[in-house]
């Protein structure tokens, strides 16, 4: 069985080698009503979000990717310079491997140089089940501890662990290991879904167990599924080399889950909207559909993996884009784009 560390550098170089990408991209068809005449100074538009008590530059957030491997460190570094210098939040991989071995606790710790308004910590739903609750609040304080986080995200990603080797399928206990750790914890709780998305019926039973804000992480952009069909291959595992093509474009689209949870938490909970945000017109799309910001991941990694700079173009770009949508549909800032921005039925 490959150690974690294996397993996060695989993960890096799939995602940059091959195309793990679901086969279709659902933002396509979501169109923005356009304002001929929007009344707005495009150089004034105002992009600032709160998300989880924190103020960012604009409602966009670097998700959660990596830690865990000697290259993570590089990526996590480029991502952090690239998150400070914009004003934008940033979320690290999940700090297991780094609980187990402390020498990789560097590979995510390296955030902790740079000046992030929202930074957020990662923990994973098997593991809170596995542990229980005194075991995952000493956890859950270590990694907060360990990248002086913001936020701590939960990650829910049961389709990952259904088709790679070495999951954990008992899910049992999920929903109670977070309303438990959620009861106690200090620090804002996020619970984010990996590409599989969130429905309204699981978005409601969340809202009401203290976390503070839900990232759909829905279908329609980088598919773990996709990430097993290459890692089962290599190791000559047909069984998961078939689930994982047979699950590549399992999941609710991000737009669909952005209506379901914006629609079931009515506002009690803040709505991250992640899974195939490419551009700031995505991220527009997102917004208007009531999303409170937007993360990436797939988007970013080739040019976290180039250098910052590459890092911080690519997401300068989209803000540019987010501001020019918030131009030409007539909004100032986010609360008049949330109240203005209509979504066209193609
Ligand atoms: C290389 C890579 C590693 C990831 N590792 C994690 C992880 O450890 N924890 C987590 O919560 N999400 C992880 N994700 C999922 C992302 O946070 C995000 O939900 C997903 O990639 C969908 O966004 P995208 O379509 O913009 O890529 C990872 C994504 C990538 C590309």
């Amino acid at each position: 069985m490959p150690t974690i560390q294996e397993r996060k550098a695989d993960h890096i170089r799939i995602n940059l080698e091959k195309d793990v990408k679901a086969s279709a991209n659902p933002w396509d068809g979501i169109r923005l009503q356009h304002n001929a005449l929007p009344e707005v100074d495009r150089g004034k538009v105002d992009l600032t979000a709160t998300l989880l008590g924190r103020t960012l530059k604009a409602p966009i957030i670097i998700s959660g990717m990596t830690g865990g491997a000697p290259e993570a460190q590089k990526i996590n570094e480029n991502l952090a310079r690239a998150a400070e210098e914009l004003g934008l939040g940033m979320g690290v991989g999940s700090q297991r491997a780094a609980l187990v071995q402390k020498d990789l606790v560097p590979t995510y710790s390296v955030v902790r140089n740079h000046q992030i308004p929202l930074r957020i910590a990662n923990l994973g739903i098997p593991q809170l089940v596995k542990w229980g609750p005194e075991e995952t609040l000493k956890n859950a304080r270590a990694c907060v501890e360990m990248v002086d986080a913001h936020a701590l995200a939960i990650h829910l990603n049961y389709l990952q662990e259904s088709v790679q080797p070495e999951g954990d399928t008992n899910a049992r206990g999920s929903f109670k290991a977070i309303e438990s750790l959620a009861k106690v914890f200090r620090v804002p709780i996020l619970v984010k879904e990996t590409g599989a998305g969130v429905s309204s019926e699981v978005a409601r039973a969340l809202s009401r167990t203290g976390v503070k804000a839900i990232d759909v992480g829905g279908w329609g952009g980088t598919s773990f599924s996709a990430v097993e069909v290459y890692r089962a291959a290599a190791a000559n595992d047909a069984l998961h080399a078939r689930m994982g093509q047979t699950f590549w474009d399992w999941g609710i689209p991000t737009p669909e889950s952005v209506k379901q949870v914006v629609g079931a938490v009515n506002c009690k909970v803040q709505v991250i909207a992640t899974g195939g945000i490419r551009n700031g017109l995505d991220a527009a799309r997102a917004l208007a559909l009531g999303a409170d910001a937007v993360a990436v991941a797939g988007a970013v990694l080739p040019k976290a993996a180039q250098s910052a700079a590459a890092t911080v173009e690519e997401l300068r770009f989209m803000i540019e884009e987010l501001r020019t949508a918030f131009f030409l549909t007539g909004a100032q800032n986010l609360d008049q784009f949330h109240q203005t921005a209509q979504v066209l039925s193609t």
